[in-house]
C-alpha cells in the first residue's frame, strides 16, 4: 500500500506525518510505502523546518534528510491513499483531481483517524516551538490510529 501525506509547504506537517505514520506501521507490522508532498512550490528541495527537525529529534525521530517536493498530478496514479492535513490542502487536492477515481483517494487526515479535536492538523509555521510540539502530538496520535484502522481493515 502506498500512502502520501500532503500539506502546504512539505516542511512542517507532512514530513512529520510521513515519519510518524511509517513508524506506527512498522511497529504493528503493516507493510506500507509512505511519502509526503506540498501543494505549494515555495520550499522545493528544502529540508524540513528546523523547529520540526528539533521536535522530532527530541522524541527520537530523524527527519533531517527528508526534502520537500511539490504534489504532482501523477501522484494520483502512484498512491492508493492521499491524506490532506487541513481543509485548504484537501480542497486544493480535490481541485487537481480530474477523475472521480483520484478524488476518492483523498482523505482528511483527522477524519480518517476519527479525531474531532482538533479536526485538522494545525499549521505551526508562524508559531512557536510549543506549536510545533502540539502539532507533533496531534500527528502522532492520529498516525497510530490510522495505522491500526488500516491493519484492522486488512485482517
Ligand atoms: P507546512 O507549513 O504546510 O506544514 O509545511 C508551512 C510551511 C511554509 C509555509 C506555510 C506553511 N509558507 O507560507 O511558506
Amino acid at each position: 500500500m502506498k500512502v502520501l501525506m500532503v500539506c502546504l509547504g512539505n516542511i512542517c506537517r507532512s514530513p512529520i506525518a510521513e515519519e510518524l505514520f511509517r513508524d506506527a506501521c512498522q511497529k504493528i507490522g503493516l507493510q506500507v510505502q509512505v511519502d509526503s508532498a506540498g501543494t505549494a512550490s515555495y520550499h522545493i528541495g528544502k529540508a524540513p523546518d528546523s523547529r520540526m527537525i528539533r521536535t522530532a529529534s527530541n522524541f527520537g525521530h530523524d527527519i533531517s534528510t527528508l526534502r520537500a517536493r511539490q504534489f504532482k498530478p501523477s501522484d494520483f496514479e502512484l498512491f492508493d491513499v492521499i491524506f490532506a492535513m487541513d481543509d485548504e490542502n484537501f480542497s486544493d487536492l480535490r481541485k487537481l483531481a480530474n477523475k472521480e477515481e483520484y478524488a476518492s483517494k483523498i482523505y482528511r487526515f483527522q477524519d480518517y483517524a476519527e479525531v474531532l479535536v482538533p479536526d485538522f492538523v494545525p499549521d505551526p509555521y508562524y508559531g512557536t516551538q510549543k506549536d510545533f510540539e502540539h502539532t507533533f502530538d496531534i500527528v502522532r496520535t492520529s498516525a497510530i490510529k490510522i495505522a491500526e484502522k488500516i491493519k484492522n481493515k486488512q485482517s
